[in-house]
């Protein structure tokens, strides 16, 4: 059996990860930061094979617990991220710091630990979630996020030439996931996105969960981002 880390597994597309590997049959640990209720409630859910642990990938403390209490780890699914929107002229220096020590040096930090155990497996794999903004950015007041992200991509590639043959790591640049706060009808963020999207949509999290679950299994691939955006991408 699989043992699959996900990282801020509460959040949308977190446990939609979770559960998209459980039912394949893996084994998930699901980190979470704030939520532990949420965890719990999840683990109420989805059962017995998800165990949660607690992870802040800014404390490389927090990073060393987690590892520690790890015998075994074969698939790696940097989650973890935060966004947050403002025009470049009014962001705070630390407010780009923070989006980039989440979304790009805690990545890093995590990986460096997780690099020897999923070098023990015979399917090592390390995907990570980038956006569809890393490469089609243009919603207003994400330039940090979006080159963060872009950053994830990077990263990703050649941490790909870097550790194979013996560990496969690709991402997913999922575009605008379908969430409660989007569905008021006169969400202008929504309406853009169904507007251009050729399958005029929102994406579903468990479709971007089903492409990180192929990746997971997908033996030739790797240094390949894979963008879920329902097309917005080329609408
Ligand atoms: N939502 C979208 O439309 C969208 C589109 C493209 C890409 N993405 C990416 O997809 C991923 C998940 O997005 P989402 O919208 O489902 O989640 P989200 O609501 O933005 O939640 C982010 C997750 O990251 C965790 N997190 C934040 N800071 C952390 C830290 N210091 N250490 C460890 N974990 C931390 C949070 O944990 P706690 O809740 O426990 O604090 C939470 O589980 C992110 O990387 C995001 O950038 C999202």
């Amino acid at each position: 059996m699989r043992t699959v880390l996900v990282t801020g597994g509460t959040s949308n597309l977190g446990s939609a990860l979770c559960r998209a590997f459980l039912e394949h049959g893996d084994q998930v640990v699901c980190t979470y930061t704030h939520n532990k209720d949420k965890a719990e409630k999840l683990v109420r859910e989805l059962g017995e094979k998800l165990t949660i642990a607690s992870l802040d990938i800014l404390c490389e403390e927090s990073i060393f617990k987690l590892f520690e209490s790890l015998e075994s780890l074969d698939i790696l699914i940097n989650n973890s991220g935060v966004f947050t929107v403002s025009e470049q002229e009014n962001l705070l220096p630390s407010d780009w710091d923070k989006v980039f020590d989440t979304n790009v040096k805690g990545m890093f930090l995590v990986c460096k630990k997780a690099i020897p155990l999923l070098r023990k497996s015979t399917n090592g794999v390390i995907i990570n979630i980038a956006s569809m903004n890393a490469f089609h950015p243009g919603f207003g007041g994400t330039a940090h996020y979006d080159a963060s992200k872009g950053a994830v991509v990077s990263y990703t590639k050649s941490l790909a030439a870097e550790l194979g043959p013996s560990i496969r790591v690709n991402g997913v640049a999922p575009g605008l996931l379908d969430a409660p706060y989007l569905h008021d009808d006169t969400n202008t963020v929504r309406l853009k996105f169904e507007g251009r999207a050729i399958l005029n949509r929102l994406v579903k999290a468990g479709e971007v969960a089903d492409c990180a679950l192929f990746l997971s299994s997908a033996t030739a691939i790797t240094g390949e981002v894979v963008t879920v955006d329902c097309g917005y991408s080329v609408g």
